[in-house]
């Protein structure tokens, strides 16, 4: 098997990070192919935790090469301070990560922009991680974006700049705030000089991924790309326009970093044993009341990136059953199990109810998804699970539990963690196999 894609099947946060550093070892390429430093995954390795925004997650085994791809939007600032951060660690990055040329930068002005649009929405803002992840992805699509191959040049990227900086600063005065105000002349040069001397730090690790990759994969080479987000945050699928400017789904790996689609194997999802949200956005099994503390407290539920509370609620099945067909999963990994144990009963949902009418399949319309109304069945609960390390060991409730969610879904189970700690998990089916 050449290649897995492994993704995030819900609202993000369903622990991609874990779950990708303990198959990266079984691949010779960990690949990041869309989002940017939105993200946060968190690994943790002997006690001691390490939270990757933009390096991809298999940077902690010596023998994987991570990769970059065109399609990810890359904080050249985030990305430095990242590897400073993982050398503090010694963790060797130089020859074993390359970021492609084709990767859209973010700049200080997408950010700037995105926390203006935010507050010009008030109370119908998205709920960004203010990290200028929109912004940037509408500049790569107007064709106006700086791309890590125009740092070399630094007339181009002044150029490109001021360009930009033309049209925003017109924009930025009409959000007229202290925080959101035009660019000044010495902070347009600042963007311009501080971007390019990190081209020149960071030249070792720009490459021409795509064609890297393929010589990999034509050598024999095995691929695991790890998904930002979750399916339900797609630009497309997702909960528009509560969702991330990027394809979150499995087909985005290909285009993302310039393989074609017959490279991608397998997809896995990543699914946590109940269901998180941060940001706002329809979420029909979420709990406002002390279950949804309960379930925050137990899964230590606050974001890797901007340490918000995740909202919590339920497992929802007919959204995972929606996501499952759109980004093309056939095993799922659960994690978080341990979180549910204890708890007395497990209300799982298994169908919405709108307008009177029973429905197992996501709506059409995503606007109807703010009210639609969970319809709950009750699976016992399980005592702690923590330290259980194979399937046959586990409390026959917490078995049910996820034969249950499989047959739901008609996918196949092949991991179920039960731990943020490396090895805290256990197998059932070997995806690269
Ligand atoms: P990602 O964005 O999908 O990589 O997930 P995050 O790292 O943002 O959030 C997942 C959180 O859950 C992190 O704090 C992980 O350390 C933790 N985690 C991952 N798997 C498990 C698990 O099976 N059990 C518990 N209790 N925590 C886990
Ligand atoms: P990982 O990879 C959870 C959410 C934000 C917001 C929406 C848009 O760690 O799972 P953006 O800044 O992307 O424009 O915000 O998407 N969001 C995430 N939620 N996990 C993530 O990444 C997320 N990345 C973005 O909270 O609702
Ligand atoms: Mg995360």
């Amino acid at each position: 098997m050449a290649s897995v894609v492994l993704v995030g099947s819900q609202w993000g946060d369903e622990g991609k990070g874990k779950v990708v550093d303990r198959y990266a070892e079984r691949a010779d390429w960990v690949v990041r192919y869309q989002g940017g430093n939105n993200a946060g995954h968190t690994l943790v390795v002997d006690g001691d935790k390490t939270v990757l925004h933009l390096v991809p997650s298999g940077i902690l085994h010596p023998n994987v090469k991570c990769a970059i791809g065109n399609g990810v939007v890359v904080d050249a600032q985030i990305l430095e301070d990242e590897l400073g951060m993982l050398a503090d660690k010694g963790v060797i990055t130089e020859g074993r990560l390359f970021v492609s040329y084709g990767a859209h930068l973010i700049l200080p002005y997408h950010k700037r922009l995105d926390l203006a649009r935010e507050a010009l929405r008030g109370v119908d803002k998205i709920g960004t991680t203010g990290r200028g992840i929109g912004p940037a992805y509408e500049d790569k699509i107007a064709r106006r974006g700086v791309r890590v191959a125009d740092l070399a040049d630094r007339d181009r990227v002044d150029g490109l700049v001021r360009q930009r900086l033309k049209e925003l600063n017109a924009i930025l005065a009409v959000h007229n705030a202290p925080d959101h105000r035009p660019f000044t002349e010495a902070e347009i040069v600042e963007i311009v000089d501080r971007h390019v001397e990190l081209g020149q730090r960071l030249r070792p690790y720009f490459s021409n991924v795509a064609d890297r990759l393929f010589r990999g994969v034509e050598a024999g080479e095995r691929i695991l790309f790890e998904g930002a987000q979750g399916v339900l945050l797609d630009i497309d699928h997702g909960t528009y326009p509560y969702v991330t400017s990027s394809n979150t789904v499995s087909s985005n790996a290909a285009t993302g970093t310039g393989l074609g689609f017959h490279h991608l194997t397998s997809v896995i999802g990543v699914m946590k044993a109940y269901t998180t949200r941060v940001g706002r956005g329809p979420f029909p099994t979420e709990l406002s009341d002390e279950t949804g503390e309960v379930l925050r407290k137990a899964g230590n539920e606050f974001g890797a990136t901007t340490g918000r509370p995740r909202r919590c609620g339920w497992l929802d099945l007919v959204a995972l059953r929606y996501a499952v067909r759109v980004a093309g999963i056939r095993q799922l990994v659960v994690t978080k199990l341990d979180v549910l144990g204890g708890l007395p009963e497990l209300p799982v949902c298994v169908a919405y109810e709108l307008d009177g009418r029973r429905m197992t399949e996501y709506p059409d319309n995503v606007h109807d998804l703010h009210r639609v109304k969970p319809v709950y069945e009750k699976m016992p609960g399980f005592e702690e699970i923590g330290a259980v390390r194979r399937f046959e060991d586990l409390p026959a409730a917490a078995r049910d539990y996820l034969r249950f969610i499989a047959d739901a879904l008609g996918v196949t189970i092949a991991l179920v963690s039960v731990g943020p700690g490396r090895g805290e998990d256990l197998e059932l089916v070997d995806p690269f196999a």
